[in-house]
């Protein structure tokens, strides 16, 4: 086997301990020994400054250029090596000062000092070896998070970017939107002429399309300024209670021609909430909505809760079910399961769970394929 071969520079102004070093160092068999010796604080700097070593030995009794002076100049000039300090005779005391100023070391000459050269030269090298490599990672960890910082900054400018283009496409989208509908309208009650029942049809087709074309553009509109953070309640202490039955009176005509029941389930008194009316009224819209336009047989039942410091809002179907594997996504965007048999945005339910959370409030889903579909959402008071 090839021996790993280390460099020492020895710094040892006293010849026969140098010889006595030099000896013992040679000894050892677990390494071949390159060694270098200077007699001089000054010499060990010029040759550290032009060689690499592995280790040195620093005489702490130097003439002229002292040996913590010789430790502080290596530590100041940044060169990466463990330093061993051989301390005379009653240095010991000068230990601590000289761990402080960055030895990896310290060894007392005393008799037989040489013979744990061999050992103190592996075990430092070891641990300095060690310490590289942890102090390699740190640095690596560091630049990694900071790379990732960087990136998370770059993709927050570009979601807010994008969050940006699409409020302003929506936002340009409306008034044209508008003016086809105002020009629609007046064709249909004749202002351009006399209408044929087949335009007259057609004129219908197209009103269909275009008002769906505006609920997307206003639910899209509606979730871009909650995203962006620029939608602001404008609270104010309502009955809920009144609010919920007015949106279930909205939804009679739907619901008596698809024949299905609604059912509601008030306190009979009042249940004061601080709340937007507006936007609260269009979770209930949302989800009574929901809960009409999916269910074909049986009844939409309305609960109304009052807890201590909340209320609880239910909207309870006997429609087709949410299949479990989809629940915890339908208040992701865009997400619709029966997208294929009812008309829609798939933007109801992330408009409502986004109103319900910028009131402090929760919302949930409870579904069982084929028995029925439970929204819960808890407001605070
Ligand atoms: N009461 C319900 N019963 C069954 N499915 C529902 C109900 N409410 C919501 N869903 C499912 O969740 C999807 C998303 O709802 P929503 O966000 O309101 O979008 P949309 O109503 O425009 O499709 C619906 O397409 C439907 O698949
Ligand atoms: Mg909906």
């Amino acid at each position: 086997m090839v021996k790993e071969k280390l460099k020492v520079l020895l710094v040892e102004d006293n010849p026969t301990d140098a010889l006595i070093v030099k000896k013992r160092i040679q000894r050892d068999n677990a390494f071949e020994y390159d060694i270098a010796h200077v007699v001089s604080g000054e010499d060990a700097l010029v040759i550290l400054e032009k060689n690499f070593f592995n280790i040195v030995l620093l005489d702490y009794n130097l003439p002229k250029k002292s040996g913590l002076e010789t430790l502080k100049t290596i530590k100041a000039k940044n060169i990466e090596i463990p330093i061993v300090m051989i301390t005379g005779q009653g240095d010991e005391q000068v230990a601590a000062a000289l761990i402080k100023e960055g030895a990896f070391d310290y060894l007392p000459k005393r008799d037989g000092y040489e013979d744990s050269i061999p050992l103190m030269i592996r075990k430092t090298i070891a641990e300095f070896r060690a310490k590289l490599e942890r102090e390699n990672l740190q640095k690596e960890i560091v630049l990694r998070k900071e790379e990732l910082e960087k990136t998370n900054a770059q993709l927050m400018k570009l979601d807010n970017m994008k969050s940006d283009f699409v409020a302003n496409i929506v936002h340009e989208l409306r008034t044209p939107l508008t003016i086809i509908k105002g020009n629609l309208d007046n064709i249909d009650k004749g202002f351009a002429g006399e209408v044929q029942p087949k335009q007259k049809e057609i004129l219908g087709d197209i009103f269909r399309v275009i008002n769906r074309l505006s609920r997307l553009v206003n639910d899209l509109l509606d979730l871009s300024k909650i995203e962006s953070g620029k939608m602001e309640l404008n609270k104010e202490s309502l009955d809920i209670v009144k609010l919920a039955g007015e949106s279930v009176k909205a939804f009679e005509t739907l619901a008596s021609s698809k024949k299905i029941g609604l059912v509601k389930e008030f306190p009979d008194k009042l249940v004061i909430v601080n709340a937007d009316k507006d936007k609260l009224a269009q979770v209930f819209v949302n989800l009574l909505g929901n809960a009409v336009k999916f269910t074909d047989n049986g009844n939409v039942t309305v609960k109304i809760i009052d807890l201590q410091g909340e209320v609880e809002v239910r909207i309870q179907d006997t429609g087709p079910g949410i299949p479990s594997d989809q629940l915890d996504k339908i208040f992701d965007k865009f997400v619709r399961v029966l997208a294929e048999t009812k008309e829609g945005t798939g933007l109801g339910l992330p408009i409502a769970k986004d109103i319900i959370v910028l009131h402090k409030g929760r919302i949930r889903v409870e579904s069982e394929s084929g028995i029925g579909t439970s929204f819960i959402f808890m407001i605070p008071k």
